[in-house]
Protein backbone atom coordinates (compact mmCIF):
# COMPACT_ATOMS: atom_id res chain seq x y z
CA UNK A 1 0.00 0.00 0.00
CA UNK A 2 2.74 2.58 1.45
CA UNK A 3 4.71 1.58 -1.61
CA UNK A 4 2.14 1.96 -4.18
CA UNK A 5 2.23 5.43 -2.93
CA UNK A 6 5.34 6.23 -3.08
CA UNK A 7 5.58 5.08 -6.54
CA UNK A 8 2.49 7.65 -7.29
CA UNK A 9 4.60 10.49 -5.93
CA UNK A 10 7.25 9.37 -7.80
CA UNK A 11 5.93 8.76 -11.12
CA UNK A 12 4.04 12.50 -10.47
CA UNK A 13 7.53 14.09 -9.54
CA UNK A 14 8.60 12.82 -12.66
CA UNK A 15 5.13 14.36 -14.29
CA UNK A 16 5.66 17.21 -13.08
CA UNK A 17 9.11 18.41 -13.11
CA UNK A 18 9.14 17.36 -16.86
CA UNK A 19 12.93 18.77 -17.40
CA UNK A 20 14.27 15.37 -15.96
CA UNK A 21 17.13 15.39 -18.00
CA UNK A 22 18.85 12.48 -19.86
CA UNK A 23 22.62 12.25 -19.08
CA UNK A 24 23.65 12.79 -22.67
CA UNK A 25 21.75 16.51 -22.69
CA UNK A 26 22.58 17.39 -19.66
CA UNK A 27 25.29 19.48 -20.41
CA UNK A 28 24.11 21.66 -22.46
CA UNK A 29 20.86 21.84 -20.41
CA UNK A 30 23.16 22.64 -17.42
CA UNK A 31 24.90 25.49 -19.29
CA UNK A 32 21.86 26.82 -20.41
CA UNK A 33 20.84 27.12 -16.82
CA UNK A 34 23.40 29.01 -15.83
CA UNK A 35 23.49 31.45 -18.54
CA UNK A 36 19.67 32.17 -17.68
CA UNK A 37 20.94 32.48 -14.12
CA UNK A 38 22.88 35.26 -15.10
CA UNK A 39 20.33 36.65 -17.25
CA UNK A 40 17.93 36.60 -14.24
CA UNK A 41 20.36 39.47 -13.06
CA UNK A 42 21.47 37.36 -9.97
CA UNK A 43 17.97 36.42 -8.90
CA UNK A 44 18.90 32.76 -8.18
CA UNK A 45 22.15 34.42 -6.19
CA UNK A 46 19.83 36.55 -4.53
CA UNK A 47 17.69 34.18 -3.00
CA UNK A 48 20.35 31.55 -2.11
CA UNK A 49 22.71 34.32 -0.12
CA UNK A 50 20.40 36.85 1.54
CA UNK A 51 21.78 39.81 3.57
CA UNK A 52 23.35 38.39 6.65
CA UNK A 53 24.97 39.92 9.83
CA UNK A 54 28.03 43.27 9.04
CA UNK A 55 30.89 40.60 10.55
CA UNK A 56 34.21 42.28 12.04
CA UNK A 57 32.75 45.57 10.08
CA UNK A 58 34.06 48.22 12.24
CA UNK A 59 34.27 51.48 10.43
CA UNK A 60 35.47 54.53 12.26
CA UNK A 61 32.57 57.44 13.36
CA UNK A 62 34.00 59.94 12.86
CA UNK A 63 32.09 63.46 14.24
CA UNK A 64 29.73 65.68 11.23
CA UNK A 65 32.85 68.37 11.88
CA UNK A 66 35.69 66.86 11.31
CA UNK A 67 37.69 68.32 9.13
CA UNK A 68 37.22 68.56 5.38
CA UNK A 69 40.68 70.20 4.55
CA UNK A 70 42.10 66.90 4.86
CA UNK A 71 39.56 65.09 2.57
CA UNK A 72 41.67 65.08 -0.99
CA UNK A 73 44.51 64.03 1.17
CA UNK A 74 42.92 61.14 1.99
CA UNK A 75 41.49 60.62 -1.12
CA UNK A 76 45.05 60.67 -2.50
CA UNK A 77 46.19 58.30 -0.08
CA UNK A 78 43.66 55.88 -1.09
CA UNK A 79 44.33 56.37 -5.06
CA UNK A 80 48.05 55.75 -4.32
CA UNK A 81 47.09 51.93 -2.10
CA UNK A 82 48.95 49.42 -4.04
CA UNK A 83 45.78 47.11 -5.11
CA UNK A 84 44.87 48.58 -8.22
CA UNK A 85 40.93 48.60 -7.78
CA UNK A 86 42.24 51.57 -5.49
CA UNK A 87 42.53 53.86 -8.15
CA UNK A 88 39.31 52.64 -10.13
CA UNK A 89 37.28 55.97 -10.64
CA UNK A 90 40.20 58.03 -8.66
CA UNK A 91 39.28 60.72 -11.27
CA UNK A 92 35.57 60.87 -10.19
CA UNK A 93 36.21 60.90 -6.11
CA UNK A 94 38.48 63.45 -5.83
CA UNK A 95 35.95 66.02 -7.76
CA UNK A 96 33.12 64.38 -5.95
CA UNK A 97 35.02 64.88 -2.52
CA UNK A 98 35.79 68.61 -3.69
CA UNK A 99 31.90 69.39 -4.80
CA UNK A 100 30.82 67.50 -1.18
CA UNK A 101 33.61 69.90 0.78
CA UNK A 102 32.35 72.98 -1.35
CA UNK A 103 28.26 71.92 -0.69
CA UNK A 104 29.23 71.73 3.00
CA UNK A 105 29.13 75.58 3.68
CA UNK A 106 25.94 75.64 2.03
CA UNK A 107 22.69 74.59 3.33
CA UNK A 108 20.77 73.53 -0.35
CA UNK A 109 20.19 70.06 -1.33
CA UNK A 110 18.33 69.06 -4.36
CA UNK A 111 14.96 69.93 -3.58
CA UNK A 112 13.21 66.47 -3.97
CA UNK A 113 16.76 64.53 -2.78
CA UNK A 114 14.16 63.11 0.51
CA UNK A 115 11.05 63.63 -1.16
CA UNK A 116 9.52 61.09 -4.14
CA UNK A 117 9.06 63.08 -6.92
CA UNK A 118 6.30 61.41 -8.20
CA UNK A 119 4.18 62.06 -4.79
CA UNK A 120 0.68 62.49 -5.55
CA UNK A 121 0.51 59.07 -7.47
CA UNK A 122 2.13 57.36 -5.11
CA UNK A 123 -0.10 58.92 -2.58
CA UNK A 124 -3.48 57.50 -4.18
CA UNK A 125 -2.49 54.07 -3.50
CA UNK A 126 -3.63 53.08 0.58
CA UNK A 127 -2.80 49.74 1.92
CA UNK A 128 -6.10 47.60 1.96
CA UNK A 129 -4.67 44.29 1.90
CA UNK A 130 -6.62 43.59 5.79
CA UNK A 131 -10.12 43.83 4.02
CA UNK A 132 -11.31 40.46 3.99
CA UNK A 133 -13.90 39.02 2.17
CA UNK A 134 -14.45 35.60 3.02
CA UNK A 135 -15.35 32.55 5.93
CA UNK A 136 -12.67 31.83 7.82
CA UNK A 137 -11.37 28.36 6.52
CA UNK A 138 -11.63 25.26 8.59
CA UNK A 139 -8.96 23.88 7.56
CA UNK A 140 -10.67 20.29 7.39
CA UNK A 141 -8.26 18.72 4.69
CA UNK A 142 -5.81 18.03 6.98
CA UNK A 143 -1.75 19.71 8.45
CA UNK A 144 0.59 21.58 6.10
CA UNK A 145 4.01 21.38 7.71
CA UNK A 146 6.55 23.65 6.41
CA UNK A 147 10.57 24.26 6.84
CA UNK A 148 11.29 27.41 4.74
CA UNK A 149 15.58 26.82 3.80
CA UNK A 150 17.40 30.50 3.07
CA UNK A 151 18.04 33.57 5.13
CA UNK A 152 15.17 35.40 6.92
CA UNK A 153 14.23 37.45 4.26
CA UNK A 154 13.56 34.41 1.99
CA UNK A 155 11.64 32.41 4.74
CA UNK A 156 9.46 35.59 5.25
CA UNK A 157 8.19 34.70 1.44
CA UNK A 158 8.03 31.17 1.72
CA UNK A 159 6.05 31.92 5.21
CA UNK A 160 3.03 34.03 3.11
CA UNK A 161 3.06 31.85 0.70
CA UNK A 162 2.70 28.68 2.00
CA UNK A 163 -0.33 30.54 4.17
CA UNK A 164 -2.36 31.56 0.16
CA UNK A 165 -1.36 27.67 0.03
CA UNK A 166 -3.04 26.42 3.21
CA UNK A 167 -6.11 28.69 2.47
CA UNK A 168 -6.40 27.55 -1.18
CA UNK A 169 -5.93 23.72 -0.13
CA UNK A 170 -8.17 24.59 3.05
CA UNK A 171 -6.02 23.34 5.30
CA UNK A 172 -4.37 23.74 8.47
CA UNK A 173 -1.32 25.56 8.88
CA UNK A 174 1.43 23.66 11.35
CA UNK A 175 3.77 27.42 12.42
CA UNK A 176 6.70 27.43 9.99
CA UNK A 177 9.77 26.07 10.79
CA UNK A 178 13.21 27.32 9.77
CA UNK A 179 15.79 25.19 7.88
CA UNK A 180 19.31 25.49 10.16
CA UNK A 181 21.80 26.38 7.05
CA UNK A 182 25.46 25.86 7.17
CA UNK A 183 25.70 29.54 5.43
CA UNK A 184 23.49 31.23 8.04
CA UNK A 185 24.56 29.34 11.35
CA UNK A 186 21.25 30.75 13.42
CA UNK A 187 19.09 28.21 14.88
CA UNK A 188 16.11 30.64 15.44
CA UNK A 189 12.88 29.87 14.53
CA UNK A 190 9.66 31.39 13.49
CA UNK A 191 8.72 32.42 17.23
CA UNK A 192 12.33 33.94 17.45
CA UNK A 193 12.12 36.37 14.59
CA UNK A 194 7.99 36.80 14.87
CA UNK A 195 4.98 37.02 17.26
CA UNK A 196 3.65 33.88 17.12
CA UNK A 197 0.43 34.29 19.07
CA UNK A 198 0.05 37.53 17.24
CA UNK A 199 0.53 35.95 14.06
CA UNK A 200 -2.30 32.88 14.46
CA UNK A 201 -4.79 35.60 15.80
CA UNK A 202 -4.75 37.94 13.23
CA UNK A 203 -4.94 34.73 10.30
CA UNK A 204 -7.65 33.29 12.05
CA UNK A 205 -10.47 34.60 9.88
CA UNK A 206 -7.92 33.35 6.81
CA UNK A 207 -6.83 29.90 7.97
CA UNK A 208 -6.27 27.98 10.89
CA UNK A 209 -2.99 28.01 12.24
CA UNK A 210 -1.73 25.58 15.09
CA UNK A 211 1.62 25.01 17.04
CA UNK A 212 2.16 21.63 16.58
CA UNK A 213 0.73 18.67 14.55
CA UNK A 214 -1.85 16.70 16.63
CA UNK A 215 -0.38 13.71 18.57
CA UNK A 216 -1.96 11.01 16.30
CA UNK A 217 -0.29 12.46 13.19
CA UNK A 218 2.97 12.81 14.97
CA UNK A 219 3.52 9.72 14.36
CA UNK A 220 3.85 9.30 11.04
CA UNK A 221 6.70 8.28 9.38
CA UNK A 222 5.75 11.27 6.39
CA UNK A 223 9.01 10.15 4.22
CA UNK A 224 7.61 6.53 3.94
CA UNK A 225 3.80 7.73 3.27
CA UNK A 226 5.68 9.90 0.27
CA UNK A 227 4.02 13.20 2.41
CA UNK A 228 7.54 14.78 2.46
CA UNK A 229 7.54 17.35 -0.78
CA UNK A 230 10.59 19.19 -2.06
CA UNK A 231 11.91 21.92 -3.72
CA UNK A 232 12.91 18.96 -6.68
CA UNK A 233 8.93 18.28 -6.44
CA UNK A 234 7.74 21.27 -7.44
CA UNK A 235 8.44 23.82 -10.40
CA UNK A 236 9.67 27.22 -9.18
CA UNK A 237 6.83 29.42 -9.14
CA UNK A 238 3.94 26.45 -9.29
CA UNK A 239 0.71 27.50 -10.31
CA UNK A 240 -2.53 27.33 -7.52
CA UNK A 241 -3.50 24.58 -10.00
CA UNK A 242 -0.58 22.50 -9.41
CA UNK A 243 -1.50 22.44 -5.92
CA UNK A 244 -4.91 21.17 -6.28
CA UNK A 245 -4.35 18.47 -8.48
CA UNK A 246 -0.88 16.83 -7.05
CA UNK A 247 -0.94 18.06 -3.14
CA UNK A 248 -4.48 18.23 -2.32
CA UNK A 249 -5.21 14.53 -3.05
CA UNK A 250 -1.84 13.97 -1.22
CA UNK A 251 -2.80 15.97 1.87
CA UNK A 252 -6.41 14.02 2.05
CA UNK A 253 -4.85 10.66 1.68
CA UNK A 254 -2.35 11.27 4.32
CA UNK A 255 -3.92 14.30 6.72
CA UNK A 256 -0.40 16.07 6.27
CA UNK A 257 1.88 16.99 3.75
CA UNK A 258 5.42 18.44 4.94
CA UNK A 259 6.70 20.87 2.27
CA UNK A 260 10.74 21.43 2.74
CA UNK A 261 12.70 23.97 1.70
CA UNK A 262 9.95 26.15 -0.07
CA UNK A 263 11.45 28.59 -1.97
CA UNK A 264 9.83 30.47 -4.46
CA UNK A 265 7.24 27.95 -5.28
CA UNK A 266 4.41 29.85 -5.48
CA UNK A 267 3.83 31.83 -8.61
CA UNK A 268 2.90 35.79 -8.56
CA UNK A 269 0.35 34.99 -11.06
CA UNK A 270 -2.12 33.78 -12.19
CA UNK A 271 -3.57 33.65 -8.41
CA UNK A 272 -7.11 34.10 -7.35
CA UNK A 273 -7.65 37.99 -6.52
CA UNK A 274 -8.72 37.16 -2.69
CA UNK A 275 -5.54 34.64 -2.36
CA UNK A 276 -3.25 37.03 -3.51
CA UNK A 277 -4.66 39.65 -1.14
CA UNK A 278 -4.21 37.19 1.56
CA UNK A 279 -0.53 36.96 0.73
CA UNK A 280 -0.28 40.62 0.99
CA UNK A 281 -1.64 40.61 4.19
CA UNK A 282 0.36 38.36 5.59
CA UNK A 283 3.88 40.06 4.79
CA UNK A 284 2.20 43.39 5.35
CA UNK A 285 0.10 43.19 8.56
CA UNK A 286 0.60 39.70 10.39
CA UNK A 287 4.03 39.39 10.83
CA UNK A 288 5.52 41.46 13.69
CA UNK A 289 8.75 41.39 15.03
CA UNK A 290 9.40 39.83 18.49
CA UNK A 291 9.83 42.47 21.37
CA UNK A 292 13.76 41.42 21.81
CA UNK A 293 13.91 42.83 18.19
CA UNK A 294 11.78 45.68 18.08
CA UNK A 295 13.38 47.32 21.69
CA UNK A 296 16.69 46.98 19.81
CA UNK A 297 15.66 47.96 16.58
CA UNK A 298 13.94 51.22 17.63
CA UNK A 299 17.19 51.81 19.86
CA UNK A 300 19.10 51.81 16.50
CA UNK A 301 16.46 53.94 14.82
CA UNK A 302 16.42 56.20 17.56
CA UNK A 303 20.53 56.70 17.57
CA UNK A 304 20.07 57.26 13.65
CA UNK A 305 17.49 60.02 14.14
CA UNK A 306 20.05 61.69 16.96
CA UNK A 307 17.30 61.16 19.69
CA UNK A 308 14.75 62.89 17.75
CA UNK A 309 11.82 63.21 19.86
CA UNK A 310 9.35 61.67 16.93
CA UNK A 311 9.35 59.00 15.34
CA UNK A 312 9.23 58.14 11.23
CA UNK A 313 5.95 56.94 9.02
CA UNK A 314 6.69 53.40 9.42
CA UNK A 315 8.36 52.98 12.92
CA UNK A 316 5.14 52.06 14.67
CA UNK A 317 4.29 49.23 12.17
CA UNK A 318 7.93 47.97 12.89
CA UNK A 319 8.72 48.62 16.30
CA UNK A 320 5.09 48.55 17.20
CA UNK A 321 4.91 50.30 20.73
CA UNK A 322 8.72 50.70 21.33
CA UNK A 323 8.18 53.48 18.47
CA UNK A 324 7.80 57.79 19.55
CA UNK A 325 4.93 59.70 19.15
CA UNK A 326 4.31 60.75 15.17
CA UNK A 327 5.54 63.62 13.88
CA UNK A 328 7.49 65.53 11.37
CA UNK A 329 11.36 64.47 11.45
CA UNK A 330 12.87 68.02 11.56
CA UNK A 331 15.90 67.57 8.43
CA UNK A 332 18.37 67.74 11.20
CA UNK A 333 17.48 63.90 12.39
CA UNK A 334 16.97 62.73 8.75
CA UNK A 335 18.95 59.30 7.30
CA UNK A 336 19.60 57.23 5.09
CA UNK A 337 19.49 53.30 4.71
CA UNK A 338 21.78 51.87 2.38
CA UNK A 339 21.84 48.02 1.36
CA UNK A 340 25.64 47.41 -0.06
CA UNK A 341 25.08 44.43 -1.54
CA UNK A 342 28.69 43.50 -1.97
CA UNK A 343 29.94 40.16 -0.69
CA UNK A 344 31.92 38.04 -2.15
CA UNK A 345 29.70 35.25 -3.40
CA UNK A 346 27.80 37.77 -5.00
CA UNK A 347 30.86 39.66 -6.43
CA UNK A 348 32.45 35.88 -7.54
CA UNK A 349 28.90 34.96 -8.86
CA UNK A 350 28.67 38.33 -11.49
CA UNK A 351 31.88 37.09 -13.32
CA UNK A 352 32.43 40.85 -13.19
CA UNK A 353 35.52 42.87 -12.99
CA UNK A 354 35.98 44.93 -10.05
CA UNK A 355 39.32 46.64 -10.73
CA UNK A 356 40.87 44.49 -8.22
CA UNK A 357 43.27 43.43 -10.96
CA UNK A 358 45.24 39.91 -11.33
CA UNK A 359 44.80 38.99 -7.46
CA UNK A 360 41.14 39.78 -7.21
CA UNK A 361 40.40 37.49 -10.23
CA UNK A 362 42.44 34.34 -8.67
CA UNK A 363 40.62 35.42 -5.12
CA UNK A 364 37.04 35.09 -6.79
CA UNK A 365 38.37 32.27 -9.43
CA UNK A 366 38.97 30.31 -6.57
CA UNK A 367 35.95 31.07 -4.62
CA UNK A 368 33.60 30.24 -7.63
CA UNK A 369 35.58 26.57 -8.11
CA UNK A 370 34.49 25.79 -4.46
CA UNK A 371 30.95 27.42 -4.51
CA UNK A 372 29.78 27.53 -7.73
CA UNK A 373 31.22 24.93 -9.69
CA UNK A 374 29.26 25.02 -12.28
CA UNK A 375 29.95 28.45 -13.41
CA UNK A 376 33.61 27.45 -13.26
CA UNK A 377 32.67 24.91 -15.88
CA UNK A 378 31.04 27.28 -17.66
CA UNK A 379 33.67 29.32 -18.01
CA UNK A 380 36.16 27.26 -19.46
CA UNK A 381 33.73 25.40 -21.99
CA UNK A 382 31.84 28.33 -23.00
CA UNK A 383 32.65 31.84 -24.00
CA UNK A 384 30.84 33.47 -21.07
CA UNK A 385 30.32 37.63 -21.88
CA UNK A 386 33.50 39.97 -21.03
CA UNK A 387 32.77 41.55 -17.86
CA UNK A 388 32.81 45.35 -20.35
CA UNK A 389 29.70 43.25 -22.24
CA UNK A 390 28.23 42.29 -17.95
CA UNK A 391 29.06 45.90 -17.15
CA UNK A 392 27.28 47.31 -19.92
CA UNK A 393 24.41 45.39 -19.54
CA UNK A 394 23.95 46.09 -15.99
CA UNK A 395 24.57 42.86 -14.62
CA UNK A 396 27.13 43.99 -12.58
CA UNK A 397 26.57 44.59 -9.04
CA UNK A 398 27.24 48.77 -7.64
CA UNK A 399 30.97 48.23 -6.45
CA UNK A 400 31.35 50.64 -2.66
CA UNK A 401 33.25 53.71 -5.09
CA UNK A 402 30.24 53.69 -7.58
CA UNK A 403 27.83 53.03 -4.51
CA UNK A 404 29.73 56.48 -3.08
CA UNK A 405 29.54 58.46 -6.04
CA UNK A 406 25.86 57.84 -6.94
CA UNK A 407 25.23 59.25 -3.89
CA UNK A 408 27.77 62.16 -3.96
CA UNK A 409 25.68 63.04 -7.74
CA UNK A 410 22.31 62.85 -6.26
CA UNK A 411 23.32 65.77 -4.08
CA UNK A 412 23.45 63.95 -0.22
CA UNK A 413 25.73 66.10 1.71
CA UNK A 414 28.96 64.90 3.64
CA UNK A 415 27.24 64.94 6.72
CA UNK A 416 24.47 62.78 5.88
CA UNK A 417 23.63 60.16 8.42
CA UNK A 418 24.24 57.12 6.63
CA UNK A 419 22.87 53.63 8.16
CA UNK A 420 25.14 50.57 6.08
CA UNK A 421 23.12 47.37 6.07
CA UNK A 422 24.66 44.38 4.64
CA UNK A 423 27.13 41.53 5.41
CA UNK A 424 31.05 41.15 4.97
CA UNK A 425 31.70 43.65 2.37
CA UNK A 426 34.43 42.29 -0.11
CA UNK A 427 37.62 43.89 0.11
CA UNK A 428 36.93 44.69 3.78
CA UNK A 429 37.37 48.04 5.06
CA UNK A 430 39.97 49.01 2.58
CA UNK A 431 37.32 48.71 0.08
CA UNK A 432 34.69 50.69 1.86
CA UNK A 433 37.47 53.35 2.59
CA UNK A 434 35.62 56.08 -0.14
CA UNK A 435 32.58 55.56 1.44
CA UNK A 436 33.64 56.33 5.11
CA UNK A 437 36.03 59.11 3.54
CA UNK A 438 33.55 61.05 1.48
CA UNK A 439 30.91 60.13 4.01
CA UNK A 440 32.19 60.41 7.53
CA UNK A 441 28.68 59.76 9.61
CA UNK A 442 28.58 56.03 8.31
CA UNK A 443 27.10 53.61 10.48
CA UNK A 444 26.60 49.94 11.16
CA UNK A 445 24.24 48.29 13.84
CA UNK A 446 27.50 47.16 15.48
CA UNK A 447 28.78 50.34 15.88
CA UNK A 448 25.51 51.80 17.24
CA UNK A 449 25.09 49.29 19.66
CA UNK A 450 27.21 48.74 22.69
CA UNK A 451 28.79 45.21 23.21
CA UNK A 452 26.23 44.43 26.06
CA UNK A 453 23.57 45.14 23.57
CA UNK A 454 24.28 43.41 21.07
CA UNK A 455 25.28 40.28 22.68
CA UNK A 456 21.82 38.68 22.81
CA UNK A 457 21.97 38.50 18.96
CA UNK A 458 25.38 37.44 18.29
CA UNK A 459 24.56 34.04 17.67
CA UNK A 460 21.66 34.90 15.65
CA UNK A 461 22.64 36.08 12.17
CA UNK A 462 18.66 36.03 11.34
CA UNK A 463 17.76 38.28 14.38
CA UNK A 464 20.73 40.31 13.38
CA UNK A 465 18.85 40.49 9.57
CA UNK A 466 15.65 41.62 11.25
CA UNK A 467 17.89 44.55 12.42
CA UNK A 468 18.75 45.89 9.12
CA UNK A 469 15.78 45.54 7.98
CA UNK A 470 13.96 47.33 9.80
CA UNK A 471 16.42 50.19 10.39
CA UNK A 472 15.97 50.27 6.92
CA UNK A 473 12.61 50.07 6.53
CA UNK A 474 12.19 53.21 8.65
CA UNK A 475 14.94 55.43 7.10
CA UNK A 476 14.07 58.67 5.53
CA UNK A 477 15.81 57.33 2.11
CA UNK A 478 16.88 53.81 1.22
CA UNK A 479 19.04 53.17 -1.10
CA UNK A 480 19.84 49.64 -2.74
CA UNK A 481 22.50 48.89 -4.71
CA UNK A 482 20.87 45.75 -6.40
CA UNK A 483 16.97 45.39 -6.83
CA UNK A 484 17.94 41.24 -7.40
CA UNK A 485 18.53 41.34 -3.40
CA UNK A 486 15.74 39.93 -1.21
CA UNK A 487 16.45 42.58 1.36
CA UNK A 488 16.34 45.27 -0.34
CA UNK A 489 13.38 44.14 -2.31
CA UNK A 490 11.66 43.31 0.65
CA UNK A 491 12.23 46.68 2.33
CA UNK A 492 11.14 48.93 -0.73
CA UNK A 493 8.30 46.74 -0.86
CA UNK A 494 7.03 47.46 2.53
CA UNK A 495 8.25 51.34 2.15
CA UNK A 496 5.92 51.41 -0.91
CA UNK A 497 2.41 49.75 1.17
CA UNK A 498 2.74 52.19 4.13
CA UNK A 499 4.70 55.10 3.05
CA UNK A 500 2.08 56.71 1.16
CA UNK A 501 4.38 58.36 -0.95
CA UNK A 502 6.68 59.93 1.16
CA UNK A 503 8.76 56.90 1.31
CA UNK A 504 11.39 57.42 -1.59
CA UNK A 505 13.63 54.53 -2.50
CA UNK A 506 16.53 54.93 -4.84
CA UNK A 507 16.66 51.91 -7.16
CA UNK A 508 19.93 52.52 -9.45
CA UNK A 509 19.21 51.44 -13.07
CA UNK A 510 22.85 49.76 -13.37
CA UNK A 511 22.32 49.94 -17.12
CA UNK A 512 22.58 53.71 -17.29
CA UNK A 513 24.59 54.44 -14.43
CA UNK A 514 27.36 51.75 -16.33
CA UNK A 515 26.93 54.13 -19.41
CA UNK A 516 27.50 56.85 -17.17
CA UNK A 517 30.45 55.82 -15.28
CA UNK A 518 32.05 54.17 -18.23
CA UNK A 519 32.71 58.14 -18.78
CA UNK A 520 34.58 58.23 -15.74
CA UNK A 521 37.49 60.04 -17.97
CA UNK A 522 36.20 62.92 -19.51
CA UNK A 523 32.37 63.85 -17.28
CA UNK A 524 32.66 67.01 -15.70
CA UNK A 525 31.18 67.03 -12.29
CA UNK A 526 28.29 69.00 -13.04
CA UNK A 527 27.74 66.84 -15.83
CA UNK A 528 27.76 63.54 -14.04
CA UNK A 529 25.10 65.55 -11.43
CA UNK A 530 23.04 65.57 -14.21
CA UNK A 531 23.25 62.74 -15.74
CA UNK A 532 23.03 60.73 -11.76
CA UNK A 533 19.86 62.84 -10.94
CA UNK A 534 17.80 61.87 -14.23
CA UNK A 535 18.89 58.51 -14.37
CA UNK A 536 17.87 58.04 -10.71
CA UNK A 537 14.94 60.19 -11.12
CA UNK A 538 13.75 58.23 -13.27
CA UNK A 539 13.78 54.74 -11.87
CA UNK A 540 11.54 56.52 -9.32
CA UNK A 541 7.96 56.44 -11.48
CA UNK A 542 5.25 55.07 -10.29
CA UNK A 543 3.71 52.02 -12.06
CA UNK A 544 1.39 49.24 -11.10
CA UNK A 545 2.83 45.92 -10.45
CA UNK A 546 3.51 44.28 -13.85
CA UNK A 547 2.01 40.92 -14.27
CA UNK A 548 4.23 38.41 -12.54
CA UNK A 549 6.43 40.70 -10.46
CA UNK A 550 6.28 39.83 -6.79
CA UNK A 551 3.71 41.42 -4.89
CA UNK A 552 5.85 42.06 -1.62
CA UNK A 553 8.01 44.10 -3.70
CA UNK A 554 5.44 45.69 -6.17
CA UNK A 555 2.38 45.88 -3.80
CA UNK A 556 0.56 48.28 -5.53
CA UNK A 557 -1.90 46.40 -7.13
CA UNK A 558 -5.78 46.36 -6.84
CA UNK A 559 -5.13 43.01 -4.30
CA UNK A 560 -2.98 44.86 -1.72
CA UNK A 561 -3.36 48.22 -2.18
CA UNK A 562 -6.44 50.48 -3.25
CA UNK A 563 -6.45 52.98 -5.65
CA UNK A 564 -8.39 56.36 -4.13
CA UNK A 565 -7.63 58.10 -7.64
CA UNK A 566 -9.20 57.18 -10.99
CA UNK A 567 -6.72 58.42 -13.32
CA UNK A 568 -3.21 57.24 -12.39
CA UNK A 569 -0.35 57.02 -14.01
CA UNK A 570 0.52 53.42 -15.33
CA UNK A 571 3.86 53.90 -16.75
CA UNK A 572 5.32 50.65 -17.06
CA UNK A 573 9.02 50.01 -16.33
CA UNK A 574 11.14 49.48 -19.58
C1 LIG B 1 38.60 55.81 -14.49
O1 LIG B 1 39.64 56.55 -15.07
C2 LIG B 1 40.93 56.27 -14.55
C3 LIG B 1 41.93 57.20 -15.18
O2 LIG B 1 41.75 58.46 -14.61
C4 LIG B 1 41.27 54.83 -14.87
O3 LIG B 1 42.55 54.51 -14.36
C5 LIG B 1 40.24 53.94 -14.21
O4 LIG B 1 40.48 52.59 -14.56
C6 LIG B 1 38.83 54.32 -14.63
N1 LIG B 1 37.94 53.57 -13.79
C7 LIG B 1 36.98 52.78 -14.26
C8 LIG B 1 36.26 51.99 -13.26
O5 LIG B 1 36.73 52.70 -15.44
C1 LIG C 1 -12.51 24.92 0.48
O1 LIG C 1 -13.70 25.35 1.13
C2 LIG C 1 -14.52 26.19 0.33
C3 LIG C 1 -15.68 26.68 1.19
O2 LIG C 1 -16.15 25.68 2.04
C4 LIG C 1 -14.99 25.43 -0.91
O3 LIG C 1 -15.76 26.27 -1.72
C5 LIG C 1 -13.77 24.96 -1.68
O4 LIG C 1 -14.15 24.17 -2.78
C6 LIG C 1 -12.86 24.14 -0.78
N1 LIG C 1 -11.65 23.85 -1.51
C7 LIG C 1 -10.99 22.72 -1.36
C8 LIG C 1 -9.78 22.56 -2.17
O5 LIG C 1 -11.35 21.84 -0.61
C1 LIG D 1 21.00 60.46 22.91
O1 LIG D 1 20.69 60.07 24.25
C2 LIG D 1 21.66 59.27 24.87
C3 LIG D 1 21.15 58.79 26.22
O2 LIG D 1 20.20 59.64 26.73
C4 LIG D 1 22.97 60.06 24.99
O3 LIG D 1 23.96 59.24 25.60
C5 LIG D 1 23.41 60.48 23.61
O4 LIG D 1 24.57 61.27 23.68
C6 LIG D 1 22.33 61.24 22.89
N1 LIG D 1 22.75 61.47 21.52
C7 LIG D 1 22.62 62.64 20.89
C8 LIG D 1 23.15 62.70 19.51
O5 LIG D 1 22.09 63.60 21.40
C1 LIG E 1 38.77 25.22 -15.54
O1 LIG E 1 40.03 25.53 -16.10
C2 LIG E 1 41.07 25.72 -15.15
C3 LIG E 1 42.35 26.06 -15.87
O2 LIG E 1 42.11 26.80 -17.00
C4 LIG E 1 41.24 24.46 -14.31
O3 LIG E 1 42.21 24.70 -13.30
C5 LIG E 1 39.94 24.11 -13.66
O4 LIG E 1 40.06 22.88 -12.97
C6 LIG E 1 38.83 24.00 -14.68
N1 LIG E 1 37.59 23.80 -13.96
C7 LIG E 1 36.61 23.03 -14.40
C8 LIG E 1 35.44 22.90 -13.51
O5 LIG E 1 36.65 22.47 -15.46
C1 LIG F 1 27.74 31.55 20.43
O1 LIG F 1 27.88 30.17 20.23
C2 LIG F 1 29.15 29.66 20.56
C3 LIG F 1 29.19 28.20 20.26
O2 LIG F 1 28.36 27.86 19.22
C4 LIG F 1 29.40 29.90 22.04
O3 LIG F 1 30.69 29.46 22.38
C5 LIG F 1 29.29 31.38 22.34
O4 LIG F 1 29.40 31.58 23.74
C6 LIG F 1 27.97 31.92 21.88
N1 LIG F 1 27.97 33.36 22.03
C7 LIG F 1 26.96 34.04 22.55
C8 LIG F 1 27.14 35.50 22.60
O5 LIG F 1 25.96 33.51 22.95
Amino acid sequence: MEQKQQHKMHTMKKKVLGFKIASNRSRLAFGILLAFFILMNFWMLSRIQDSGPVKGLKLRFLKSNSSTVSLPEELRKISKGKKPHKTAYARLLYKAAHALAENQYKSIEPKDLWLEPYHAVAASWQPCSDQRVWKPSEGNNGYIMVTANGGINQQRVAVCNIVAVARLLNATLVIPSFMFSSVWRDISQFGDIYQEDYFIDYMKPDIRIVKELPKQLKSLDLEAIGSVVTDVDIAKEAKPSFYLKYILPLLMKNRVVHFVGFGNRLASDPIPYHLQRLRCRCNFHALQFTPKIQATAALLIQRMRQNASHSGLLDENLVGSFAKSKGKIKKDFRYLGLHLRFEIDMVAHSLCDFGGGEEERKELEAYREIHFPGLTELKNTTKSPSPERLKADGLCPLMPEETVLMLAGLGFKRETRIFLAGAQIYGGKSRLKALTTLFPNMVTKENLLSSSEIQPFLNFSSQLAALDFITCTASDVFAMTDSGSQLSSLVSGYRVYYGGGKMPTIRPNKRRLADIFLKNNTIEWKMFETRIRKAVRQNKRVFARPVGRSVYRYPRCSECMCNTQEATLHIRPR
